[in-house]
């Protein structure tokens, strides 16, 4: 076992006005634990409490309002029902001393009508995603979604406003923006699945109204310092093929964008979504991190040693983690012991109960 306690990756470092243990991030992944009201079970504390030795946790996706929701057993932080049960989670977090982030979502187009009885899910657009998505009865395919109207897009940013008070009321340490994997605020700004001809749809100023709408709503009630985004420029989800005309353009001049707003972190998801680390589309990481004037967490099949050589040649501040943490909730003394890491069947990744979940042992 090799002894890497003094990498610099594992040292203390601050995040804006944050003291975080490390530059690991454990990354935001959604496990279906909630129950029906969008409810979290007591377990789901031990489970974060458990990883609280990472300098930052972000919560799994958690839907800002009913409107929101996409998936069976995700959580929501719309009612009071919901916020108690992510304070127990905030909680036990700061028991063990470590900061949590809450991840704030709206699925828009990827959902399905038995999640809202029956009625279409809405977007900026009618257009179908590919593929299938997991119900209450299992997985079903996509439908068409409802275009939203014009009047109804300031109500939305104002869910997120009271998603993030609610957040706060929570007890958590900030909140990160969920502008990846082409969710509703990805679907606004990509233009193969944003034909609006309104205020929010053709030019890639108007792409971008609402996505940057919601994250001034959310720094009115957090501050800027509170609060980051998670963006996934390459990403083809739920396709194969590119989202966009010009993804460099686009994303450069979002990234530019939340720059000036002067939010606390950018969370990019470096190639696609658990598959692959490649720039294509001409997506170049490097330029879109000098775009951004905080600081840049980078995410994708990142391991201590691709974090120590990407830190030291400056190019990300903190590395975020995914599966690894699913069956070590002790990674970060893995990490620095050399320790051989558990794997995670995928059986238990989405839905169940607390085995496979909050039952993963420490090393001795
Ligand atoms: C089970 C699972 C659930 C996920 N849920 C979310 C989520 O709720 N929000 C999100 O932004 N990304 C989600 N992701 C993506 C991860 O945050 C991360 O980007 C991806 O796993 C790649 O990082 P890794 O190679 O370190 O696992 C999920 C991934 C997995 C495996």
């Amino acid at each position: 076992m090799s002894d890497r306690f003094a990498s610099p990756v594992l040292q203390p470092v601050k995040l804006g006005g944050l003291q975080l243990k490390n530059r690991i991030v454990m990354a935001p992944m959604t496990r279906s634990r909630a129950d029906d009201a969008g409810v979290q079970p007591d377990y789901v504390a031990d489970y974060y409490a458990q990883r609280a030795s990472t300098g930052l946790i972000v919560t799994e996706a958690t839907n800002i309002s009913a409107q929101a929701r996409g998936y069976t057993r995700t959580p929501g932080i719309w009612t009071e029902a919901q916020i108690a049960a992510w304070k127990r989670v905030t909680e036990a977090v700061h028991r063990q001393d470590g900061k949590i982030f809450l991840q704030l979502w709206h699925t828009g187009r990827m959902s399905h009508p038995d999640m809202h009885d029956g009625s279409l899910p809405v977007a900026p657009s009618a257009i179908k995603p590919h593929g299938q998505i997991r119900v209450h009865e299992g997985m079903k395919d996509f439908v068409t979604p409802r275009a939203l109207e014009t009047d109804e897009i300031p109500l939305i940013v104002e869910d997120y406003r009271r998603a993030a008070e609610n957040a706060k009321v929570a007890g958590f340490d900030g909140v990160e923006v969920h502008s990846a994997n082409n969710y509703l605020l990805e679907q606004f700004v990509r233009d193969s699945t944003n034909l609006r001809t309104d205020r929010y749809g053709g030019s890639l100023e108007n792409r971008l109204r609402f996505p940057l709408e919601v994250v001034k709503a959310v720094i009115d009630v957090w501050g800027a310092d509170r609060v980051g985004i998670r963006i996934s420029p390459v990403t083809t989800t739920p396709g194969e093929t590119p989202l966009d005309s010009n993804t460099m353009a686009t994303f450069g001049a979002y990234v530019a964008a939340l720059s000036d707003l002067g939010l606390l972190y950018i969370h990019e998801i470096e190639g696609v979504t658990q598959l692959s680390r490649e720039e294509v589309n001409g997506v170049n990481f490097a330029e879109l991190r000098q775009r951004f004037s905080g600081a840049y967490i980078a995410n994708n099949q990142y391991t201590l040693d691709l974090a120590e050589q990407t830190l030291a040649a400056g190019d990300a501040d903190l590395f975020s983690i995914g599966r690894p943490f699913i069956a070590n909730p002790d990674l970060i003394y893995r990490l620095a012991s050399g320790a051989p890491l558990a794997e995670a069947p995928k059986a238990y990744w989405y839905g169940g109960d607390a085995t496979g979940y909050s039952d993963w042992p420490a090393m001795g």
